[in-house]
């Protein structure tokens, strides 16, 4: 029996109580806080990770030391969460942290994307988070934590990555007025902005102009990221902004009038190209 074997409970519901749902555990950001989380919480919590490709969870899942439960999903589908809501009713666990983190986005001009992506979009940025949030909350008590994974990208309109930000902005506005929501019941809420981090959200094309641009300056390690929001959310901060790059953009976008930063982003942009 190898390593993966051994920690994945699949076929062991009967262990499942206390559980850690992490989406989009399969890279980058989401592996990071597995990895992360794993060193912070009591081994007597089954994660369980979602992403659409298995060989990659199995990857994330070698590097922890506990139980976990693949689940290879596509959360863009409406019967991922049917597929999930009937897990969740049969195994009645309590689940003690939620950290809804996949999320995808393309740079480039909103007409010129095709109507799949935008709906791809639109499904993993905005339609799953709320969703598995809705399917979790009953089965979260006092002390559970939800995470969200926004981006710097919420604070201001983007032309040139227009729809991607106006997705992160929604997921911002949404864990802010839920952490109020659900204050009387104990359940923290958190949503963290990171800066551009060069994980597979980008292509290596994307990277490289990324590496030639200003934006450059902005760049931020996962793993840096992760660590400063595990240690706000512990605490108790709702909102996280993980670099100083991203706090002078929350700053200014509360002090210049959009209509002004919207077209200075334009510029820069169109510079970029
Ligand atoms: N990288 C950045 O510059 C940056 C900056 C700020 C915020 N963020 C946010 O950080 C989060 C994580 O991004 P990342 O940088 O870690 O990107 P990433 O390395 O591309 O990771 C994305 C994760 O989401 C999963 N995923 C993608 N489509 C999915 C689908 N349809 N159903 C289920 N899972 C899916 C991917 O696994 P599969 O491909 O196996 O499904 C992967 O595990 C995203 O919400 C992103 O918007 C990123």
């Amino acid at each position: 029996m190898n390593a993966l074997q051994k920690n994945n409970v699949e076929n062991n519901p009967q262990e499942q109580k206390s559980v850690v749902i992490i989406t989009g555990a399969s890279s980058g950001l989401g592996r990071a806080f597995a990895v992360a989380l794993d060193e912070r919480l009591p081994q007597t919590a089954v994660f369980w990770l979602i992403a659409r490709h298995k060989d990659t969870l199995e990857e994330t899942a070698a590097t922890l030391n506990r139980d976990v439960r693949l689940l290879p999903l596509d959360l863009t589908l409406p019967e991922s969460f049917t597929k999930l809501n009937a897990i969740l009713e049969k195994e009645r666990p309590v689940i003690r942290y939620l950290v809804n983190n996949a999320g995808e986005g393309r740079a480039g001009n909103f007409e010129n994307e095709s109507f799949d992506a935008h709906k791809s979009l639109c499904d993993l940025n905005v339609r799953a988070p709320l969703l598995l949030t809705s399917l979790a909350l009953p089965w979260m008590e006092q002390a559970s934590r939800l995470l969200f994974t926004s981006s710097v990208a919420a604070f201001l309109p983007q032309p040139g990555f227009a729809s991607y930000a106006a997705s992160k902005s929604m997921i911002l506005s949404f864990a802010r007025a839920l952490s109020e929501e659900l204050r009387p019941r104990g359940i923290h809420v958190a949503v963290t902005c990171p800066n551009p981090m060069m994980t597979d959200f980008f292509t290596s094309e994307e990277k490289e102009a990324f590496q030639k641009s200003y934006k450059r300056l902005s760049i931020e390690d996962p793993d840096v990221v992760v660590q400063k929001t595990l240690e706000a959310v512990e605490r108790g901060r709702r909102l996280i902004v993980t670099g100083g790059w991203g706090k002078a953009i929350h700053i200014i976008s509360r002090l210049i009038p959009i209509s002004w930063m919207t077209r200075i982003i334009a510029k820069l942009s169109s510079r970029d190209t």
